[in-house]
């Protein structure tokens, strides 16, 4: 691969974390519905996959629906889940070329139905692809994925398979949703906003962010490489000095 835009090809970070923010803004912006806003964020979803993809990450993980969206009026929920099926059946093809593997975290059981079987269709054709791991965030909540870590980990020192002294900082992360995933190294957030808004609470422990006041339908492959080239300049000390 030939690599022209300025970037150290071997400080690309591993894994990228996005919370894609500001849809509703954008749409408003133009008076538009949020609707409007939503598709042209999926447009936004496909740029970022290809250019990550391009750029040699290996894992990229998109907070594209929050436990708390679900609070969200049902016909923008509707609306996210309709995007949401569109977009897997319209990139499979895109998937498979690239060697892409799709993967989410989540409390999918909580998602409709079809969209549970397009999923479910789309990482199971997708499984043995090693190019890319696409990790869509679907009902998810870090908090939730906290509580569930605790019951499983609970109940496993109750049946005496595990003991107290047992629980490490290796076995917590083996029993969230990300048991296969490593932590992020860098997280981008859209839209100004200076929250973590319940996103992968215990895996960016060590990771750089970066906010940018750019809404996220607006967020271009420029922008992205700017903000790796920013990263790549960035000193990790993980706290040591
Ligand atoms: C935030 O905008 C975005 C979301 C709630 C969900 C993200 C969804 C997409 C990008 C579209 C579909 C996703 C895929 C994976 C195809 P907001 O509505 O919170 O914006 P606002 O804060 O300006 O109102």
């Amino acid at each position: 691969m030939s690599f022209n835009f300025d970037l150290d090809p071997k400080k690309i970070p591993v894994h990228v974390a996005i919370i894609m923010d500001g849809n509703g803004r954008w749409a408003k912006k133009r008076l538009l519905n949020r609707t409007k806003g939503h598709e042209k964020g999926a447009e936004a979803v496909r740029t970022v996959v290809r250019t990550s993809r391009e750029l040699g990450v290996k894992y990229l993980t998109l907070y594209a629906f929050s436990t708390e969206n679900w609070e969200r009026p049902a016909a923008e929920i509707a609306t996210l889940m309709f995007l949401l099926k569109k977009f897997l059946k319209n990139e499979l093809k895109e998937l498979q070329e690239n060697n892409i593997r799709l993967n989410a975290i989540g409390q999918i059981d909580r998602l409709n139905l079809d969209v549970q079987e397009e999923l479910n269709k789309t990482m199971d054709l997708t499984k043995n692809n090693t190019g890319m791991c696409l990790n869509l965030a679907l009902s998810y909540g870090g908090r939730s994925e906290i509580i569930r870590m605790v019951h499983e980990v609970s109940k496993k020192v109750k049946d005496g398979a595990i003991s107290i002294s047992d629980i490490t900082e290796e076995l917590i992360s083996k029993h969230l949703y990300t048991f296969n995933i490593p932590d992020p190294d860098l997280l981008i957030r859209t839209s100004g906003e200076m929250r973590i808004s319940n996103f992968l609470l215990w895996q960016i422990a060590y990771c750089e962010i970066f906010v940018t006041e750019t809404l996220w339908p607006d967020f271009s492959k420029e922008e992205y490489i700017k903000i790796l080239r920013a990263y790549q300049n960035r000193e990790r000390r993980f706290g040591k000095v």
